[in-house]
């Protein structure tokens, strides 16, 4: 789904910087999920994937050591961390607020009676808070996902990143089907008018 994410274009750039300081702002110590989504799971997550996929043997199956530069073997090591890190904040913290005033949920346009079966951030809040324990379990999982990759970048040890990277969509998947609603909102129709309702 992330790699569809790449054509959004120059304005979605602007308004990923908006979101970022907005963010940031509100919550000094603790960033929103859709922060964490947006500037660092996905970010890091599509470095372990383009590496990887650039590395694949010829079956696929698994990868070839010598396609993977010693700075991508920096980078894999250093995606890893940064998923570990942001996922173990998400785990730790009491209560995980989705997002502030400015951050913009994908797909939120058709939620509330639009067309799609798409979550708004008030909904995707209320599934969190119900079942907080579910979602510390998925961060932990991605944490220990991230781990693993830091291991295996710095062992240079192609298995186990081809291990982690292979299996990563699932670890992101696994908490967006009970939480997001949805592993990915599909685009909303042209012309179509969203209601926003309760913003
Ligand atoms: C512990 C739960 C959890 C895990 C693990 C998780 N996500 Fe998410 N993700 C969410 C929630 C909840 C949303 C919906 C809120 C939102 O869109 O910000 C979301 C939404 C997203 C979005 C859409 C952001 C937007 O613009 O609204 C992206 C992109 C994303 N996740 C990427 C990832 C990637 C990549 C991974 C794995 C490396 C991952 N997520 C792992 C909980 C999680």
């Amino acid at each position: 789904m992330l790699k569809k994410l790449g054509g959004l274009g120059p304005a979605a750039g602007v308004l990923a910087v908006v979101a970022l300081a907005a963010g940031i702002a509100s919550s000094a110590t603790m960033p929103t999920v859709n922060d964490s989504m947006t500037h660092v799971m996905s970010v890091h997550a599509q470095t372990i994937w383009d590496i990887s996929s650039a590395a694949f043997n010829k079956k696929g199956d698994g990868l070839v050591a010598k396609k993977i530069s010693p700075g991508d073997w920096k980078r894999l090591g250093e995606a890893g961390r940064q998923l570990k890190e942001r996922a173990t904040l998400l785990a730790k913290a009491d209560r995980m607020i989705v997002s502030v005033r400015g951050e913009h949920i994908l797909g939120e346009e058709s939620a509330n009676g639009g067309p799609h079966d798409a979550a708004s951030a008030k909904q995707i809040q209320a599934m969190i808070d119900r079942d907080h324990k579910q979602f510390v379990r998925r961060a932990m999982t991605l944490a220990e996902a991230g781990a693993a990759m830091e291991k295996a970048a710095k062992a240079r040890d192609v298995r186990g990143v081809y291990k982690v990277s292979s299996n990563l969509d699932e670890v992101c998947d696994g908490c967006h089907e009970p939480f997001w609603g949805t592993d990915e909102p599909p685009p909303v129709p042209k012309g179509y008018i969203p209601v926003l309702k309760g913003k």
